[in-house]
């Protein structure tokens, strides 16, 4: 896990393996190319199955999360195809783990990803989330910019 740790900590801009399969691939770089402590992991790596995606996060925020704005944007064979954005944190009744952790405290969450999954055909997606201290998307905390490869198709 340490060992982990530092090699996310020592190669910004490098990708990070998420996970590979027949069915699937994913992978992860930061936009920036600045060093983050941060590790995100799916389990099981499969777009066939119906359970939902176990997903594990750790990550060392460089700012306070009270507030948390994330941006979501999908291309799918390189045209723009879904765009969200969603107030995540907003400092009352939050009910992501990621809300309240503070400059530098490691975080560390497990959470399902769930009725996503069958949206995705066949094809080369390009996901890049960006997460937003305020709302004006002016002080970005992180982004992450997501190849993902499905290469079947889930009847
Ligand atoms: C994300 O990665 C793709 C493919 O490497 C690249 O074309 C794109 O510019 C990147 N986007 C951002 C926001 O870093
Ligand atoms: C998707 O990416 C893979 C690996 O980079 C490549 O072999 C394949 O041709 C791509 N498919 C499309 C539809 O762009």
């Amino acid at each position: 896990m340490l060992g982990l740790i530092f090699f996310v900590l020592f190669t910004p801009g490098a990708s990070e393996f998420i996970c590979t399969s027949s069915d699937l691939e994913m992978s992860y770089t930061f936009c920036d190319s600045t060093a983050h402590v941060f590790m995100f992991n799916v389990t099981p790596c499969n777009i066939m199955n119906k359970t939902p995606w176990k997903a594990a996060l750790t990550w060392i925020p460089r700012s306070d999360i009270t507030f948390l704005k994330t941006v979501f944007q999908v291309w799918y064979d390189s045209a723009k195809a879904l765009h969200w954005k969603r107030v995540l944190c907003s400092g009352a009744d939050d009910k992501y783990a990621v809300c309240g952790a503070l400059k530098g405290e490691t975080l560390v969450s497990a959470f399902d990803i769930k009725g996503f999954r069958s949206e995705f055909p066949k094809g080369n997606y390009t996901v890049v989330v960006q997460g937003f201290s305020d709302d004006y998307e002016k002080n970005m905390i992180i982004c992450l910019n997501f190849t993902m490869i499905v290469k079947q198709d889930v009847f």
